[in-house]
């Protein structure tokens, strides 16, 4: 089973950074939030690959997850071991890529993944966010067992003056995470999900829980994106492509606690990101003064 992480976007948001450097590599402390959201799709049970959907312009991306044996050998000679398994972490990790050269919308870049994603159900992960305790799409997957294979949203509730800036689903209440019967929209519920708008008008919105950048998706929206015609934004949405799976499928939506995971989407959103991280994960700090061989940066 695969995982689609769509990555071709300009990064307009972290300009200057941007210009060189690809916003998926910016740091969350010393790692970039692109491995974060790869970690994560790697998580559940049965996903074996991760494919990123870069464009050409960002060669960096693939670089950074190559084999570097000259860096590595360089820090095995200085005695440098942790610093050298940390670098071969990201190496090591199974991640393809194909392209989308065109900024044409996220339906056209999942859409890109079609040969390798195959004949079976995969996960699509949002790159500005990402879930450190990797619960997320587990869970996710939980739901879709327990629905036959179906497929699976996560989405939470917004602010309704923020609807249009989201994917927006309606649905009725069919269960919970746990089994037990939930009628709210509390972290753990699930619905049934009967109608789904890109970016709705508050007064066509049908309900305030959005999208948050988690999906498991049936196969068949594959094939449902080769035709898809372009939508909000006039661009080839994976929302409009999902309105027309629902016409054949049952989805399902999962509430979740969007506080769970740490938004990247913005400079002010990573830095306060990669602050709580720092400040909730204190492993990571260890973890790499460890690997740097002292206990402070400034020896
Ligand atoms: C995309 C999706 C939208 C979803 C959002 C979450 O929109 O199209 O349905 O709610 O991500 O971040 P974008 O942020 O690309 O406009």
């Amino acid at each position: 089973m695969k995982a689609v992480i769509p990555a071709a976007g300009l990064g307009t948001r972290f300009l200057p950074a941007s210009k060189n450097l690809p916003k998926e590599l910016m740091p969350v402390f010393n790692k970039p939030v692109l491995q974060y959201v790869v970690e994560e799709a790697l998580a559940p049970e049965g996903v074996d690959e991760v494919i990123v959907v870069n464009s050409h312009a960002k060669p960096q991306i693939e670089a950074y997850f190559e084999k570097d044996e000259a860096l590595v050998a360089h820090l095995h000679a200085k005695g440098k071991n942790g610093l050298a398994a940390l670098v071969e972490e990201a190496s090591d990790l199974p991640v393809s890529f194909c392209y989308q050269d065109e900024a044409l919308g996220l339906g056209h870049a999942v859409l890109q993944a079609k040969q390798q994603v195959g004949i079976d159900a995969f996960f699509v992960l949002l790159g500005d966010y990402f879930v450190p305790n990797k619960q997320m799409c587990k869970d996710m997957a939980a739901v879709s067992k327990a629905h036959g294979g179906a497929s699976v949203i996560a989405v939470a509730p917004c602010p309704p003056a923020d609807v249009s800036r989201y994917g927006i689903i309606g649905g009725e209440v069919v269960g919970s995470l746990t089994g037990e019967y939930k009628d709210d929209n509390n972290p753990g519920c699930v619905l049934k999900v009967n109608e789904l708008v890109e970016k709705p008008s508050s007064d066509a919105a049908p309900s305030n829980l959005f999208i948050v950048g988690r999906y498991l998706l049936d196969p068949f929206i594959m094939e449902l994106l080769e035709t898809q015609e372009t939508g909000a934004g006039g661009e080839i949405q994976l929302t409009d492509a999902m309105v027309r799976l629902l016409e054949t499928h049952e989805m399902y939506a999962l509430v979740v606690d969007p506080t769970s995971g740490c938004d990247a989407g913005t400079p002010e959103t990573l830095a306060a990101s990669s602050v709580r991280m720092v400040l909730e994960h204190p492993e990571l700090v260890d973890g790499f003064f460890e690997a740097l061989g002292t206990d402070s940066l400034t020896k």
